[in-house]
């Protein structure tokens, strides 16, 4: 059973990540109400990957003996004048959960409890790969630009690059 401590830790981290994918949902509509409907469909598939850590992150805690809510999420940034300064905010919100990652897996080792700390490498693993994703999505953005005259031609980018992760 997971120490008093550590639980509440998790519950942290349940509820960044569901305000990750709550971020997430809001920047799809950003997208969609611009007519980007490839872009859009890339912040769907982050925001399902968050949910599907903050359900991995949940699940473990009420099998752990813990009792697992999300608690209330704050409002998510809402203004933003282009696609770059989606991606920037993207990078902000996964390098976040990348420290509080860290830290969680810190305070599980610092207490000895090395279950949770083994169950959370591939999280730690999964943020490295997340954040090399969104710096190599920013290098292409810049390349593409993203003035009205380029946005037929990245929103198809985006549209390519979702359509081959789902083919895996
Ligand atoms: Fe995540």
């Amino acid at each position: 059973m997971l120490s008093p401590e550590i639980q509440q830790k998790f519950n942290d981290q349940i509820q960044r990540e569901a305000f990750a994918s709550h971020s997430y949902l809001y920047m799809a509509s950003w997208c969609e109400s611009r007519n980007l409907p490839g872009i859009a469909g890339y912040f769907y598939d982050a925001s399902e990957d968050e949910r599907e850590h903050m359900l991995s992150l949940y699940k473990y805690l009420n099998t752990q003996g813990g009792f697992a809510e999300v608690k209330a999420l704050g409002e998510p940034r809402k203004e933003f004048k282009n696609v770059m300064e989606l991606l920037e905010h993207t990078l902000h919100l996964e390098q976040t959960v990348t420290k509080a990652i860290n830290e969680l897996v810190h305070d599980c080792d610092k207490a000895k409890e090395y279950a949770p700390f083994h169950f959370l490498k591939e999280f730690v693993l999964e943020q490295e790969q997340s954040e090399n994703s969104v710096l190599d999505l920013i290098a292409s953005v810049k390349r593409i630009g993203v003035e009205e005259r380029n946005l037929y031609y990245l929103d198809k980018h985006f549209m390519k690059m979702v359509a081959a992760k789902k083919q895996g």
